[in-house]
């Protein structure tokens, strides 16, 4: 799925830029063009970078808690070793 219309930056690619270190929608735009023309993609940027933010402790969390790990069985969902 394209994150970025503009330039044709997948949601993969944009996650890969965080990978390597964006945090922020300007570091984003600075290494691949991301939401530096029309903008339009720039909130879904945001939120790319929040949920990588996050997703180390939801993953703390689930694996802390046995009934969230079932939930997450059950929804067929792995957490991250
Ligand atoms: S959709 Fe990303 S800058 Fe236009």
């Amino acid at each position: 799925m394209y994150a970025c219309v503009c330039f044709s930056i997948t949601e993969e690619e944009i996650h890969d830029e965080i990978s390597a270190g964006a945090s922020t929608e300007e570091e984003i735009g600075e290494r691949c063009g991301a939401g530096t023309s029309c903008g339009t993609c720039v909130e879904r940027l945001g939120c790319l970078i929040e949920e990588a933010r996050l997703r180390p402790c939801v993953e703390q969390t689930l694996r802390a808690c046995p009934s969230a790990c079932d939930a997450a069985a059950r929804a067929g969902e792995t957490l991250a070793a």
